[in-house]
């Protein structure tokens, strides 16, 4: 590609990126998947490397991150970042109306509206439009310097070119994590057994105090300002200052309005009591400004608020409901969350049936009893939470509830470590619902990628026995022919005490009869709900004769059901057959009923049964069969599953061990770890504080390396993996060192680099040489320094006589020419 080619392609990318960032920000649409927008980020980042006098310092890619901030600095705020008066009763609102009022000498006045976001306070400060220093609020005085992470986020104007821009002034606003995105974290996180963020302002005010701001890009944080501030903007009121910084790409929440009275307000926090419920990001209440400037100064200040503004917030909104039952999910990871199952009650403008009681203690805490009537709270979490009992309504004779001790899925007696408020499963290696989640975590786009094998296919694969671990996906190919016809589900089945196979009876009687429809025969059973089986037989014969298909062969059938019933000793469930019988009736010519009988005692499907009989069926006894079975695996979906296994052994070292879900493992750490180990084998043989060394490597994660490694299992997949081919170590790995040039010398480098990513610049030294190490010591040859390194680490390299060379001199020595 030559300059001119670079130039225009670079424009188009960056229009088409900042396109897709404006519909997800703005209009919360996507029209192209991530994986899309990652690569034309990539690509991006790519040219503006290889051309980089085309980079412009308001490119997209100037927020993918990549600094490492140890230590936040602090700086003062130019006027302090003062809270609110704040009430939750209408009384309140109209008294402070009337001290307004009264400031105000009685004349008019008018309020500015806006909801009150429930996120963390930031400070912009901008000169010459170019943005200086994000500043968190701190103790409202003076606050944490976190300017390259809030560069991360996508809609807020690192560079404003409007005419009226004044040369300094300053914005506040608020970042907030969208709910979907908390969500989605959330989901994330639980499938690699990290603990869950509480509520997405934690998580907003965790993520902007993160150290990797690379990570800080990924989270999609938003924002919405509310105030500008500022010497000679030359506005006079509230109103026109939130139109101008919208004009200079602000984003400001749309929910906003102007009152002149206290009624008005009052109607405006009533229409969003519940339709605050909508938005993207929570809300508690709704603040009150008074417009006009110059009333603001005559109304002044208390000690810490403003006497021109305050805000109302909405009570959280509560309502009382039975607990039916609970119910006790066990997570991916072997977390048990126990679920109240309430009679359904309307809260905050939905249905609500189910409140989360997070663990045991929840429910010793609120002491609930069986049946007893609670209250239900909507507060900034997803699900309702209980927050008392009612206990004039408890029952008499009602009892405690008692947790459970076995897992409700596997039977495993539960275990809680001390300290930790949740129960788990330990049975990790064969309980189903953990053996799925480490599946679906290996299979997921950003591991494995085999996005042909979904939840469902999953299950039926763990259900029916093919899976017990992801490494026996890479031994389906061997059993595609029993593949072929597996069921997708097994609901229509159940066993009786003793072990027999049952069927229900709208499937069993479709298959034992020819031109009736299921969906007939479904209505015609559900009418005769509440009949003894034996009737609903006979009465199945009118219906047949009624029908008038086939009615002498399927009359004929149907009485030899009937004694087969009767003769067979079965035991008997009112709407399912004995799956033993309806076989026999279908291919008794090939096999005896006690045969079958026996067969069936083991089985869980049809299909598993017709796998073991292996008979040579006619093709009018195949097609009968099949009516019998759920949905199946069909031809094109099983070559398509098994691509995609095969293609998924030529996934990265990296992204293989994300995808052995260790844990505290993430995408971030399974990729530093490839990159600085190389392979599995020397991962393995990393000690303690071989790992400590890599920047970003804490004793949490050391322990989980050294647990996983520890348990032979863990080891015997590996090898079955490697017997795959799949690979576990970097492509690199053997390769030749770029150069000696670093050899021997151990390096630091601190603050932004302008040539090097975090992991670049630890690849780098590797690569040619050197070694990395993560803190300041005397053991280092020098320290490269970045922009804005930290005043305390330049005062530690001091004073212990570290050498600090700039980052051009460092490329000198390395021999790299820039
Ligand atoms: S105005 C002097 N407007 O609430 C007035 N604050 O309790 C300055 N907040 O620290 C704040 N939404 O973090 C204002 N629409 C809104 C707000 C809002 C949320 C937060 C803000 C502030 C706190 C005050």
């Amino acid at each position: 590609m030559n300059p001119e080619q670079a130039k225009s392609r670079i424009g188009e990318l960056t229009k088409q990126i900042n396109y897709h960032n404006q519909l997800y920000y703005q209009e919360d649409r996507i029209e192209i998947s991530d994986f899309e927008f990652d690569q034309l980020l990539d690509e991006l980042i790519r040219l503006e490397q290889e051309f980089p006098q085309f980079l412009d310092s308001d490119s997209p890619s100037q927020r993918v991150g990549g600094t490492i901030t140890k230590e936040f600095e602090t700086a003062v705020h130019e006027s302090r970042m003062l809270s609110l008066g704040n009430t939750y009763s209408e009384e309140e609102l109209k008294a402070f109306d009337e001290r307004v009022a009264k400031g105000l000498g009685h004349r008019d006045y008018e309020y500015f509206c806006e909801l009150k976001f429930d996120g963390v306070a930031i400070s912009l400060v901008y000169e010459n439009g170019r943005l200086l220093r994000a500043v968190t609020r701190g103790d409202g005085t003076k606050g944490d310097v976190v300017t390259e992470n809030i560069r991360t986020i996508k809609n807020i104007p690192l560079h404003i070119q409007c005419e009226d821009v004044p040369s300094k002034f300053e914005v506040r606003g608020e970042i907030f994590l969208p709910r979907k995105e908390f969500e989605k974290i959330n989901t994330e996180r639980e499938a690699n057994g990290e603990t869950l963020l509480a509520n997405p302002r934690n998580a907003a005010s965790g993520t902007v105090k993160m150290q990797d701001s690379a990570i800080v890009a990924k989270r999609r944080l938003n924002c919405y300002f509310y105030q500008l501030l500022g010497e000679d903007i030359g506005i006079s009121t509230h109103d026109e200052a939130i139109h101008m910084i919208e004009k200079w790409g602000f984003n400001v929440s749309p929910t906003y309005t102007k009152c002149k009275t206290v009624d008005e307000v009052l109607q405006y926090i009533d229409s969003w009591k519940n339709k605050r419920f909508e938005l993207p990001l929570d809300t508690d209440g709704v603040v009150l400004k008074i417009n006009n400037y110059e009333q603001r100064e005559e109304l002044g200040f208390t000690a810490k608020i403003p006497r021109w503004a305050i805000a109302y917030k909405y009570q959280a909104e509560s309502a009382e409901s039975v607990l039916l039952s609970i119910t006790y999910q066990v997570g991916r990871t072997g977390a048990i969350t126990p679920v109240a199952n309430l009679a359904p009650v309307q809260l905050a403008g939905t249905t609500v049936k189910r409140a989360s009681l997070h663990n045991a203690n929840e429910i010793q805490r609120l002491g609930l009893f069986e049946g007893d009537s609670v209250f239900v709270e909507k507060g900034g979490e997803i699900i309702p939470k209980i927050t008392a009992v009612v206990l004039d309504k408890r029952k008499a004779g009602a009892a405690a509830i008692s947790y459970i001790d076995h897992c409700p899925e596997c039977g495993t007696p539960l275990q809680r470590k001390e300290g930790e408020a949740k129960h788990f499963c330990p049975n990790s290696k064969s309980c189903p619902p953990q053996v799925l989640g480490r599946i679906e975590h290996f299979v997921h786009k950003r591991a494995m990628d085999i996005d042909s094998l979904g939840t469902e296919r999953i299950k039926t694969l763990i259900d029916q026995g093919y899976l017990q671990n992801f490494a026996d996906l890479y031994e389906l190919e061997s059993k595609a022919d029993q593949l072929l016809g597996l069921e997708m589900s097994q609901d229509q089945y159940q066993k009786s005490d003793d072990g027999y196979l049952f069927i229900a009876l709208p499937k069993a009687l479709f298959a034992l009869t020819e031109g009736l429809s299921l969906s007939a025969i479904q209505k015609f059973i559900q009418s005769k709900a509440d009949q003894p089986l034996k009737e609903v037989l006979s009465s199945f014969e009118v219906f047949i004769r009624t029908s008038n298909k086939k009615v002498a062969q399927n009359i004929g059938t149907i009485k030899k059901l009937e004694e087969t019933l009767v003769s067979s000793h079965l035991p008997q469930m009112e709407d399912h057959l004995p799956v033993a019988i309806v076989l026999h009736i279908l291919i008794g010519n090939w096999i005896s009923l006690e045969k079958l009988t026996a067969i069936c005692l083991h089985e869980n499907t049809v299909h598993g049964i017709l796998l073991k009989l292996n008979l040579p069926l006619s093709s009018e006894q195949e097609e009968r069969i099949r009516k019998m079975k759920a949905n199946t695996f069909q031809e094109g979906v099983i070559t398509n599953m098994l691509e995609g296994i095969r293609v998924s052994k030529n996934q990265a070292f990296e992204k293989v061990l994300f995808a052995l879900g260790i844990r505290n493992i993430g995408e971030n750490t399974a990729q530093l770890l490839a990159r600085h180990f190389k392979s599995i084998k020397a991962l393995r043989e990393a000690g303690a504080d071989d790992l400590l060394a890599i920047n970003g490597v804490g004793e949490t994660l050391v322990h989980s390396i050294q647990e996983y490694f520890k348990d032979p299992e863990n080891i015997n997949i590996i090898e079955r993996l490697k017997s795959h081919g799949l690979k576990f170590e970097t492509d690199n790995a053997n390769q030749a060192l770029e150069s000696e040039n670093l050899k021997g010398m151990k390096i630091l480098a601190s603050g932004k680099l302008n040539h090097f990513k975090r992991d670049e610049i630890i690849d780098f030294i590797e690569s040619n040489g050197g070694q990395y190490l993560k803190s300041v010591s005397k053991a280092l040859d020098f320290i490269i320094e970045g922009e804005d390194m930290g005043p305390s680490k330049k005062e530690k390299a001091e004073k212990l006589g570290v050498k600090l060379v700039s980052e051009e001199e460092f490329l000198k020595i390395a021999g790299k020419k820039v």
